[in-house]
C-alpha cells in the first residue's frame, strides 16, 4: 500500500513530545512490512538545507485568496545498517511559516499567532506534493491537530481525479491540544462557509482544527485502548467526548510501540556498560554513573526514583511538585531514597525543582531536554514515575520497562494498558499503580515501591526481569494498522 505520513513532528527531524518517535517509528516499521510509506513535515529553520536533497522546482499552495509558494527537500529516515527498505521524508520549506525557532510557539509564544495559516498551509502542500511527484497514496494519515486538515482537505475537495481512492485515518496523540482559534482565519483554507458548521470546525463561534478533523477523517485512532474508552466520557475528552462517541464504529485504540534500534539496554551507546535480563550488572554501573551526573550521593543501596517528562498539568506535576501541597517534599524527606528528574516546561514547575534541589540532598533535577540523559535516566533508576493526569500512551514507561526499571503509575490510558500492578502476596507485576490523583496516592504509593525495594527485594528484581521480557514491538502497532488501511482501501 502508499501511505503518506503528514505530521509536525518526527525524529530525528523535529521532536517535542512521543508524537515525533510514534510517527518515525510506525513508518519504518510499515515499510520493513513492504509498504510504500512516505513522511511530509515542515522544514522547520534548525534542519540543515545542506544536508537535504532539494527537489526541483516550487511548489504552489492554494491559500485564502491566493497562493503560497514553497521549496520541497527530501531525505529518508535513518535505518539500522544492513536495512533494505527506506521511508523517504519530504520537507516542506517555506521561509515565513517556518523559518524561525519553535515548531508550535517559543516561550514568549507558546502558540504562535499565525498557527492556523502555517499549519492550514502546511496541510494543503500535502497534496500538491503528491500531485508534483505523480504519486497518490492509498492513505492520508494524518496525527493530531497540526495535520487535522489532511482529512477534512480530502473529504471536502481534494477526493477527485487521482486523490478519488484516498483514503484518510486520523491518529490523536494527545486530545489536549486542539488548535483552536478565532474564525476569522478560516478563509485562509479555502474552504466554503457552509462547512464550517458540517465539517466540524465550530466550536462557540471558534475555529477547532482538531474537531473538525475528528468528524472528517474515515477512520479514527487513538494510541492505546483504555484511552480510545476515556476520551469518550466527558472527564477525558476535552469536549470533544461527543463527537467520539458519534463515531464510535471508526474508532479504535491501537498501542503504540518501543523502537527497540534505539532504546534497548543491551546496544545502548548512551550509558556506560551495556546489559540485558541475563546479566544487570551494567545497570549498576548505570546507577551509580546517575547518581554521580546528579550530584546525588554514590550508593548503590538507596533506591532511585526518575523521571523524564515534560512539565505540564497532563504529567501530573501540579499534585507531585505543587508548592503549596505538592507530595516530592515530604516523599524525600520521609523515605531513605534519590529523585534523578529530567524535565522542561511551565516556569513555575521549573522553578519548583530548581528550589527542590537547592533544599533537599537527595533530590536532583537537571532542567532542560537532553536525549542522553534520558537513556541514562532509564537505565540508572530504580524506579521510574509517571503519575500522569491522563497518558494517551505514553512511552517512557515502556522504555522503563524495557531497561529493568519498574515504573510507578497512574492507572490511566495507555501506562493502564502496559504496566500490570505488584501482587503482593504473589510477587507478580511489573509496577506499581494506583488511581486517585492525589498528592497522597503518589506519595504511599512511591512509598510502597520503596518498601518493596527494602524488603521484597527479590520480588522487585523478578519484576525488572519481567519487564524487560516484554515485547511491545511496533510492528505488532503496524500490522492493527495495517489491518484497518485495508478495510478502507476495499
Ligand atoms: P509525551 O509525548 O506526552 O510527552 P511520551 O511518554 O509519549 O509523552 O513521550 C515523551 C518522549 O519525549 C519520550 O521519548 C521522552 O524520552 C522524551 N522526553 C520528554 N522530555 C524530555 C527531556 N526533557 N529530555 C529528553 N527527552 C525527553
Ligand atoms: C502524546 C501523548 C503520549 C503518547 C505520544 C505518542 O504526546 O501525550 O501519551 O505516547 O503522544 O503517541
Amino acid at each position: 500500500m502508499k501511505i503518506l505520513m503528514t505530521t509536525s513532528e518526527a525524529v530525528p527531524f523535529a521532536k517535542t513530545g512521543g508524537l515525533a518517535d510514534a510517527v518515525s517509528a510506525l513508518s519504518l516499521s510499515l515499510a520493513a512490512l513492504g509498504h510504500d510509506v512516505r513522511i511530509v513535515m515542515p522544514r522547520y529553520y534548525p534542519i540543515d538545507r545542506a544536508k537535504l536533497e532539494l527537489i526541483e522546482g516550487p511548489l504552489g499552495v492554494p491559500v485564502g485568496w491566493g497562493e503560497e509558494w514553497a521549496a520541497i527537500y527530501r531525505t529518508t529516515l535513518p535505518v539500522p545498517a544492513g536495512t533494505e527498505h527506506e521511508v523517504p521524508v519530504y520537507m516542506v520549506d517555506h521561509e515565513n511559516f517556518f523559518g524561525r525557532d519553535g515548531i508550535y510557539g517559543i516561550p514568549s509564544e507558546p502558540d504562535f499567532a499565525d498557527n492556523p495559516r502555517r499549519f492550514s498551509f502546511f496541510s494543503r502542500s500535502v497534496f500538491q506534493l503528491c500531485r508534483k511527484l505523480g504519486w497518490y497514496p492509498d492513505i492520508f494519515h494524518a496525527h493530531d491537530w497540526p495535520t487535522a486538515l489532511v482529512p477534512v482537505f480530502l473529504k471536502h475537495g481534494e477526493r477527485t481525479g487521482p486523490f478519488g481512492k484516498s483514503s484518510s485515518v486520523f491518529t490523536i496523540h494527545n486530545i489536549g491540544y486542539q488548535g483552536v482559534y478565532a474564525k476569522e482565519f478560516f478563509p485562509y483554507t479555502k474552504l466554503d462557509w457552509d462547512l464550517f458548521r458540517s465539517a466540524g470546525f465550530e466550536d462557540w463561534d471558534r475555529m477547532n482544527l482538531l474537531k473538525a478533523g475528528l468528524v472528517c477523517a474515515d477512520k479514527l485512532t487513538t494510541v492505546s485502548p483504555t484511552y480510545a474508552e476515556e476520551t469518550k466520557t466527558s472527564a477525558y475528552g476535552f469536549r470533544l467526548d461527543g463527537v467520539l462517541r458519534a463515531r464510535e464504529g471508526d474508532y479504535a485504540g491501537i498501542l503504540n510501540g518501543v523502537d527497540f534500534d534505539l532504546w534497548n539496554p543491551s546496544t545502548d551507546t548512551y550509558i556506560p556498560v551495556c546489559y540485558d535480563r541475563n546479566d544487570l550488572s551494567g545497570k549498576a554501573i548505570a546507577k551509580s554513573a546517575l547518581q554521580k551526573e546528579f550530584g546525588l550521593p554514590v550508593d548503590p543501596d538507596v533506591p532511585v526514583i526518575g523521571m523524564v517528562t515534560r512539565l505540564t498539568e497532563q504529567k501530573g506535576v501540579g499534585e507531585l511538585f505543587g508548592p503549596s501541597y505538592g507530595s516530592a517534599w515530604s516523599i524525600c524527606q520521609d523515605m531513605a531514597l534519590q529523585f534523578a528528574i529530567l524535565g522542561s516546561g511551565e516556569r513555575w514547575c521549573e522553578n519548583e525543582l530548581r528550589s527542590l534541589s537547592a533544599r533537599l540532598p537527595n533530590f536532583r533535577a537537571t532542567i532542560g531536554y537532553s536525549e542522553r540523559l534520558s537513556h541514562m535516566i532509564e537505565a540508572g533508576s530504580d524506579f521510574f514515575l509517571m503519575p500522569s493526569r491522563y497518558e494517551p500512551c505514553g512511552l517512557n514507561q515502556m522504555y522503563s520497562l524495557a531497561y529493568g526499571t519498574p515504573p510507578i503509575v497512574r492507572r490511566t490510558g495507555g501506562l493502564a494498558d502496559t504496566v500490570e500492578n505488584y501482587v503482593q502476596e504473589t510477587g507478580e507485576g511489573t509496577g506499581f499503580m494506583f488511581d486517585e490523583l492525589t498528592p497522597r496516592s503518589i506519595y504511599d504509593t512511591v512509598g510502597w515501591a520503596v518498601w518493596a525495594y527494602y524488603n521484597k527485594r527479590e520480588d522487585v528484581e523478578a519484576m525488572r526481569i519481567r519487564g524487560m521480557e516484554l515485547d511491545f514491538t511496533w510492528e505488532t502497532s503496524a500490522r492493527r494498522y495495517l489491518a484497518l488501511y485495508e478495510k478502507l482501501a476495499r
